[in-house]
């Protein structure tokens, strides 16, 4: 057994990373033969890709995916602890689970991994009310997961294996990719930012770049396959590379991917801090780089701001905001938190003067949740609840008119969208802009998976509409 320390989650050693590739032991081939497993992931992206990885390493061992986890052999939850609200979904889950288990299935295999995995009081609570949860493994160790399970198996125990001090980069992952011609891949793992409010440098450990030649050859390998779109993952992508020994930075990466001749790269998520312009260069530069920049600023008051951490004053973000506002046709999104300890009705205008000056194009808004084991979580918070509410109602009550108003400017354009498939409206196709929003359309159900052109009719607050030309 091996469980979570948050006093080791907190340090920072200076070690080298060193990296591993992942062998599969033929030992395990067969631990899954005639059985069917479904993962529910909660979260960010990181930990969709994750789910990815998760899934090939089940195919490996035999298991096949089901659709419905009511008929499932094992269920695995691929959770995540950034607010209180996805806890307590997980812990609705294995209620679920647990009835399933008890009544319909007794021999159903439980498994939970993902961020709360590596919280010391999530493990505590599931090893004394959680009893039926099979086997738990962190964030650090998913290549681990044919052992944990073999052990599962044997042991007939609860299975803990998690680790608190980020392990070796792990290269050669399988991965069962979600969609055939969009996907994630990975560029650097943790975070050293420490906001205050944030739980993820807890979770998933020091920042750790990639090999810059380990990135470029999956993404040469997908532009093989018939990939369009990569999105490079990070928490905190601008400072890619600052853990290396060399000079390779995010501009330098940028450019090399772009170099790769795939139609489209994404990043996210940068952190205004590491944004260089260096990098607004590069994606002026090439025009597979696409225009759309989630920018994420928290709070518009300076004063929240160093609370918070995030190292950056209102003035400066909005100063490095209009550098990149330079890029031509250039989206910009970001996330808010509203409530955060000390937040005054001052602050919170501030926040709403912000907003009406970069009039977002998308953007993500939370009432602050204290995550237990961060500075923020024992700050003094006199705001009620009710004050939190109104004021993400009327926040988002003015991004909206900004989405809508950024829809607007649309209408009558000619637009690349990458098709994703039908939409859920009837007979329409769906896909998104290179600025990143969602299109339904008339058109072509044989271009999915492919770029084409698109007539904007209309908009809408969170899409527009158009007919293919
Ligand atoms: N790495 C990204 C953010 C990842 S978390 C960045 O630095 O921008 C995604 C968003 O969740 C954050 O941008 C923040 O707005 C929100 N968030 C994180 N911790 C939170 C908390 N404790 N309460 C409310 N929202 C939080
Ligand atoms: Fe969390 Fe800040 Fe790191 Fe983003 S940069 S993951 S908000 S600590
Ligand atoms: Fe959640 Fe972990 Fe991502 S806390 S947002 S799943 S890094």
């Amino acid at each position: 057994m091996q469980l979570p320390d948050y006093k080791e989650a907190r340090k920072r050693s200076s070690e080298e990373i060193k990296k591993e590739y992942y062998t599969f032991n033929q030992e395990f081939i067969n631990i899954g033969l005639n059985k069917t497993y479904f993962i529910k992931t909660y979260g960010c992206q990181m930990n969709e890709h994750d789910s990815e990885n998760i899934k090939a390493m089940l195919e490996q061992l035999g298991f096949v995916e089901k659709e419905n986890y009511e008929e499932a052999d094992l269920v695995i939850l691929n959770t995540c602890s950034i607010r209180e609200n996805a806890h307590n979904k997980a812990f609705g889950f294995l209620g679920r689970l647990k009835h399933i288990k008890t009544e319909k299935n007794k021999d159903l295999l439980i498994g939970l991994c993902g961020c709360m995995a590596q919280e010391e009081k999530v493990v505590e609570e599931i090893m004394k009310k959680y009893k039926y949860v099979d086997f738990v493994f962190g964030t650090h160790n998913i290549n681990r997961l044919p052992y944990i399970l073999a052990n599962t198996l044997k042991s007939h125990k609860q299975e803990i294996e998690v680790y608190s001090k980020e392990g070796n980069i792990v290269e050669g992952m399988p991965t069962k990719r979600a969609n055939k011609f969009k996907a994630y891949v990975n560029i650097m793992y943790g975070c050293d930012k420490f906001c205050t409010y944030c739980i993820v440098p807890y979770t998933r450990g020091k920042q750790r770049s990639r090999d810059k030649d380990d990135i470029i050859k999956e993404v040469n390998d997908l532009v093989k396959k018939g990939y369009k779109e990569v999105t490079l993952l990070g928490q905190n992508v601008n400072a890619y590379g600052k853990d290396f020994d060399y000079k390779y930075n995010m501009e330098n990466l940028l450019e090399d991917v772009s170099k790769t001749g795939i139609a489209r790269v994404r990043f996210m998520t940068s952190h205004p801090w590491d944004f260089t312009d260096g990098m607004i260069d590069v994606i002026k530069k090439y025009p597979n780089i696409m225009p759309s920049i989630h920018l994420p600023v928290q709070s518009g008051s300076s004063k929240v701001l160093k609370l918070m951490g995030r190292r950056y004053t209102k003035e400066e973000y909005i100063k490095l905001f209009d550098k990149i506002k330079t890029i031509p046709n250039v989206t910009v999104s970001t996330d808010i938190i509203v409530g955060f300890p000390s937040e005054t009705e001052e602050d919170f205008q501030e926040t709403l003067d912000l907003v009406n000056y970069c009039k977002f194009d998308n953007a993500f808004s939370f009432i602050f949740s204290p995550r237990e084991g961060t500075p923020a979580a024992k700050l003094k918070n006199e705001t009620t609840e009710e004050e939190k509410e109104q004021r993400l109602q009327i926040l988002n009550k003015i991004l909206n008119k900004y989405f809508l108003e950024s829809n607007k400017k649309m209408v009558g354009k000619i637009v690349d969208v990458l098709v994703d498939g039908l939409s859920d409206k009837k007979g329409l196709l769906s896909g998104y802009t290179d600025t990143n929003k969602l299109i339904n359309f008339k058109g072509d159900s044989s271009k999915i998976g492919e770029i084409v052109k698109v007539e904007v009719t209309d908009a809408k607050t969170w899409s527009l509409d158009g007919e293919q030309r």
